[in-house]
């Protein structure tokens, strides 16, 4: 997916709102997920994002969105998001793993094929994303856990 940042998107420094481009990440997050599930899928949870360089008014942004790996209902999508500016080569600004869940007409989660790894980096990212689902599931238990 291609973005520029418009004024809109900026704040008075002239650098990108972090939200805007969260927002894009969960929509290139969001179709991913949905091809690969085969219809309408919500985002469960967002990892923890840093930003390390501003993106500037006027950038070209580039974000590309890989289902990582797939569970019963929950996909991980793993989100890189570039920026170029001027004549520079793309510079990396941001990361970020989604999970996202295929519902049905009633908003209940709903089987999705599985990934199939085809290369040793596919196997890596999804033995990867494997480790990252249990501890999201402990925070997320934890979390429960908190608020009662
Ligand atoms: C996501 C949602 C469908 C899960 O429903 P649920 O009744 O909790 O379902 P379950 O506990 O059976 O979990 C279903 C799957 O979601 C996964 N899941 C649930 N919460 C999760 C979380 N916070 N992070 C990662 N995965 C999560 C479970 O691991 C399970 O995966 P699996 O089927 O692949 O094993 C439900 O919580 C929901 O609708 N949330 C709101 C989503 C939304 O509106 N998002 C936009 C926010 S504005």
């Amino acid at each position: 997916m291609t973005q520029i940042i418009l004024p809109g998107d900026a704040n008075s420094l002239g650098n990108a709102f972090g939200g805007k481009v969260m927002q894009w990440i969960d929509v290139a997050a969001g179709v991913a997920s949905r091809r690969h599930g085969g219809g309408t899928a919500v985002t469960a949870s967002i990892d923890s994002l840093q930003f390390h360089r501003p993106i500037r008014m006027g950038d070209v942004v580039v974000l590309r969105a890989r289902v990582n790996c797939a569970w019963r209902s929950s996909m991980e999508v793993g989100v890189r998001v570039e920026y170029e500016q001027d004549d520079l080569a793309p510079q990396h600004a941001v990361s970020a793993y989604l999970t996202f869940v295929a519902v049905d007409e009633q908003g209940r989660p709903r089987r999705v094929p599985p990934i199939t790894p085809e290369t040793d980096e596919d196997r890596r990212r999804c033995e990867a994303a494997d480790r990252r689902r249990e501890l999201r599931l402990k925070q997320k238990l934890q979390a429960r856990r908190n608020n009662e």
